[in-house]
């Protein structure tokens, strides 16, 4: 038989293949909620400007309501011949008050109806991430107090560069997620325009007010072109990039985690509860949340690129393409929300082992610079002058199987007289870290104080 919403011109219904490749309830089923406030703000303004019957908006209303409930409770059936969630709504309400519900979908049609449901949808997820991200960064920040001068190695190439402090390191987070959220906040703020109102493409003949359905539906002001609103899904985009990056942050976490945990560095001691055993290797203890965080940045940053390559070709307004919007957002979504919780589980609950770090921060020359750095500073060598006396001296120590503090003054002196004791001062690594107090250097005191900025703004 041929469909109920459209059937006037049909005289036979769809294949069967055609049904399975134009249905999209199995997944847009997730933007019921959404669909249903669109329709109550989209009746109740039909009814304010005397489009519709106060009794038919009224309704209208309990029957959305109605359904909102079968569907929270899981009582409501889904069909595929009926395609999409918005018809699945509107065929269960003709059910449940009859003529009236023919009426709703005066001044409107599916393409403003979907962008609508779809962008509420999105922008909730924009605001899951923003608390995400919060909490991911009050964990990194409580690290970050209990560890600001606890001395560690700094990395360039994966070689020991110059010691730094766990506080730092754990700083370095904080800022990358500070700009991801910042991220997601923008993207708020440019998307939160009402498409609904712009009806199939030009708009519509009916005396809609667009002012009272966007501010029902909190959005800023109703969108100010009817072929844009609903031929866009930047919104949509702008999430799955601004999600790729903080994915991509995760990732670098979560490698470093993979890395520090393992026999050779023992940097950190991952929790019980965020680690897992091996089913034939008893020492096991495996980082596989953070394997699986380093993971999902290929399916966020794989939905990015599949919904870029879904819109880059498409001829204004509205094309049925654009269906395919919606699982990769909604995989991205999921993911990266489960990215942002396993995170910051991981991150509250590992522990910094201290003697490991500060162990490590001594070894493989890391105060080399320090000592450059002195022999410029007390001796008034030219930098490349000190770069090469300190080059000999780690060529000595190397030779000597010994760090840069164990060699002795005399052997010192052997390679440039006018070296004295002070020396060893600067090659302590604790000493190394507190001499950084440039402004954002790994100074603890520079730490605490970017710690105290950030619980601020945080607060
Ligand atoms: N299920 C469709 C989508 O997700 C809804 C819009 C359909 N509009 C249309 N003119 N066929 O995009």
């Amino acid at each position: 038989s041929s469909n109920k919403m459209w059937g006037g011109r049909f005289a036979a219904g769809p294949d069967a293949i055609m049904e399975a490749i134009n249905a999209s309830i199995g997944f847009d089923k997730r933007m019921a909620a959404q669909d249903i406030a669109g329709s109550r703000a989209h009746a109740a303004m039909l009814a304010a400007t005397g489009i519709l019957s106060d009794s038919d908006a009224e309704a209208i209303r309990e029957g959305l309501l109605t359904i909102l409930s079968e569907i929270e409770g899981g009582k409501f059936t889904f069909s595929a011949a009926l395609e999409d969630i918005h018809m699945n709504v509107e065929a269960r309400l003709k059910d449940l008050i009859g003529e009236p519900a023919g009426r709703l979908h005066t001044g409107r049609s599916r393409n403003d109806q979907v962008a609508t449901d779809f962008k509420l949808w999105v922008r909730d997820q924009l605001d899951a991430a923003d608390a995400g991200l919060n909490a991911l960064m009050q964990a990194l920040l409580g690290q970050a107090e209990a560890g600001a001068d606890w001395v560690m190695p700094g990395f360039t190439h994966l070689q020991t560069a110059q010691p730094v402090t766990w506080g730092h390191h754990m700083m370095a987070y904080v800022e990358m997620f500070g700009r991801d959220q910042s991220r997601f906040r923008d993207a708020r703020a440019r998307m939160n325009e009402s498409p609904l109102g712009a009806a199939a493409l030009a708009g519509t003949s009916f005396p809609i007010d667009r002012d009272m359905t966007a501010q029902a539906l909190g959005f800023d002001r109703p969108s100010a072109n009817s072929l844009d609103a609903v031929s866009d899904r930047d919104f949509a985009l702008e999430f799955l990039s601004a999600a790729s990056i903080c994915a991509m942050h995760l990732s670098r976490f979560a490698e470093e985690l993979v890395i520090w945990s393992s026999a050779q560095f023992r940097f950190v001691a991952l929790s019980d509860r965020f680690s897992t055993g091996s089913s034939i290797m008893p020492q096991k203890k495996n980082p596989d949340a953070a394997e699986l965080i380093r993971a999902k940045v290929g399916r966020i940053f794989g939905a990015n690129t599949a919904l870029m390559m879904v819109m880059k070709g498409l001829p204004l307004a509205y094309s049925k393409d654009m269906q395919e919007d919606k699982e990769q957002v909604f995989d991205a979504a999921d993911n990266l929300m489960l990215a942002l919780a396993a995170m910051e589980g991981m991150v509250r609950d590992m522990t910094a082992q201290r003697d490991n770090l500060a162990a490590a921060a001594g070894s493989g020359f890391s105060t080399a610079t320090d000592l450059a750095d002195w022999l410029v500073r007390v001796l008034g060598l030219p930098f490349r002058d000190a770069h090469h006396v300190t080059g000999t001296l780690v060529g000595l120590a190397e030779k000597q199987g010994c760090d840069l503090p164990d060699l002795t003054l005399a052997q010192m002196q052997g390679v440039h007289d006018g070296i004295t004791n002070d020396v060893f001062d600067v090659l302590g690594v604790q000493n190394s870290v507190n001499s950084r107090m440039s402004y954002g250097g790994t100074a603890p005191a520079q730490v605490r104080a970017q710690v105290a900025r950030w619980k601020d703004k945080l607060a």
